[in-house]
């Protein structure tokens, strides 16, 4: 990462203090006046990537302002540090690793090696003949990925795949109930197999099997899994982070429940988004714009969470995948340079499937003490889905400003939303998506300065509980 890459702490760069000068006239600033002042703010402060639009005019934000951002970024060394991304070059600092999931997707310009697991998914997925089930058995980055893609795309699959991720006995009884052995297909999916909860779940689900079905293995780890009694492996990388291998033969279950073409849609989508983020100037940059927003929404106006809302049934997963993709990316405390941060890094991400979530926490959002800035995702499924969507966000932006109301019946408006618009929900707008999102992520960390591709901060509490099962206290 030489050249402009810049590993100087953000607070630092020119830009961040005419920010914070520039934000202090934004606390008060209405998005009702900012939108009666300018009549093409709605056209103007959106951006397009390939199928999908990113609208951000109720956004908190202005001209200026994103101009600030964008030298920040500038300054950050941005452009330098996604080419060492797609390069494969050893951004993840504290592993000495790269983090090349763009290569899984490269389509013809992929390794050698991305291209024969690929081919070698395919053949396993055809041989699958009296296979009914697939129990997937893997946890973060070797779950939640496969589970959204089964449960977003999967409708009318003639294959099952039921998952089971957690340690809890009930997790697999559940995803092996009513199955019969012979007809199962268990996939023990762990970059490491050395997972706990994975590998309590895999020597369950192999004596529930019997010696008979099958068992297969995805891992880094081909020797363990193969000792273990996998009887094919398919390869995991250390160069792909675990929350970033949605686009490996960690979705093998996806791959054969969805077929290999939608599979290959998926990851044209996703090299769709990396062309995109890699070509388009930053003002037109849909994932840098929303990193660069939620850099202004966190640093400069004070929010300490996100919300994602998609008005789409089936992306209602999105939000726990998000979790991990964005708080084991950027939740961190400690720069590049190891010194502890004295700025925000990333917010608490939450969220849930609208209309279900106005039922649930929209109350806050309207009315709590917390300004909650909310990604809104819609694909036109129907007019209704889009209707409530953009009412949610309009009452969000602005309230009830307009009318004499008693207090508890007062909207204060004037909070923030982007909405992102899918063209359709299809395996290529998925990948699309989820690309955006990632590189959303690669995005901030760079503002941020921190390692957005380790994450240390889930060792301790493996070792303590294996400690306390060791000492029984
Ligand atoms: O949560 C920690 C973590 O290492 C994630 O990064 C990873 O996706 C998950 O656990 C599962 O790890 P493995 O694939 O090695 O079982």
């Amino acid at each position: 990462m030489k050249d402009g890459a810049s590993t100087v702490a953000p607070t630092e760069c020119p830009a961040w203090a005419k920010l914070a000068a520039h934000a202090e006239g934004w606390h008060e600033a209405r998005l009702a006046e900012l939108f009666a002042g300018d009549p093409r703010r709605g056209a103007q402060f959106a951006a397009r990537a390939p199928g999908l639009q990113l609208d951000f005019s109720r956004q908190r934000i202005g001209a200026l302002g994103l101009r600030l951002l964008e030298r920040l970024a500038a300054e950050r060394g941005f452009a330098d540090w996604r080419r060492a991304l797609y390069a494969g070059e050893a951004v993840n600092s504290t592993e000495s690793r790269p983090a090349h999931h763009t290569a899984l997707r490269a389509r013809d310009a992929a390794p050698a090696e991305v291209k024969q697991a690929l081919a070698r998914m395919r053949e396993l997925a055809q041989g699958l003949g009296d296979i009914r089930r697939i129990v997937h058995l893997g946890t973060g980055g070797s779950d939640l990925g496969p589970r959204l893609l089964v449960d977003a795309l999967g409708q009318g699959s003639r294959l099952e795949v039921r998952f089971a991720a957690n340690i809890d006995p009930l997790d697999l009884a559940r995803a092996l109930h009513g199955a019969d052995p012979a007809s199962t297909l268990v996939v023990a999916v762990s970059k490491t197999f050395t997972t706990q909860e994975t590998l309590a779940n895999a020597r369950a689900a192999k004596a529930w099997l019997g010696g008979r079905g099958r068992l297969y293995a995805v891992t880094a780890n081909e020797a363990v899994a193969r000792a273990f009694g996998a009887a094919e492996v398919l390869p995991m990388w250390d160069w792909v982070g675990g929350r970033f291998s949605v686009w490996s033969a960690v979705s093998f279950s996806a791959l054969a429940a969805l077929g290999a073409a939608t599979f290959d849609e998926l990851l044209a989508g996703a090299n769709d988004m990396d062309r995109h983020f890699y070509d388009a100037p930053l003002e037109q940059n849909v994932p840098a714009l929303m990193a660069l927003i939620g850099v202004w929404n966190v640093n400069f106006l004070g929010a300490t969470s996100h919300c994602v809302v998609p008005y789409v049934h089936a992306l209602r997963l999105l939000p726990s995948y998000l979790q991990q993709l964005e708080m084991e990316s950027n939740g961190k405390r400690v720069d590049r340079e190891g010194r502890a941060v004295d700025y925000a890094t990333a917010p608490v991400l939450w969220g849930g499937e609208g209309t279900v979530s106005q039922h649930s926490f929209h109350q806050l959002l309207h009315q709590g003490t917390q300004t909650v800035p909310v990604d809104f995702i819609v694909a036109g499924v129907s007019a209704e889905l889009d209707a409530h969507a953009e009412a949610q966000s309009r009452a969000l932006a602005f309230g009830t400003a307009d009318r004499v109301l008693p207090a508890h019946r007062t909207y204060p408006g004037n909070r923030p939303s982007s909405t992102l618009r899918l063209e359709k929900l299809d395996a290529r707008h998925l990948g699309r998506l989820l690309a955006a999102y990632e590189h959303k992520v690669f995005t901030q960390g760079i503002i941020w300065n921190i390692n957005s591709f380790d994450q240390w901060g889930v060792e301790l509490g493996k070792r303590l509980a294996d400690d306390i099962l060791k000492k029984g206290s």
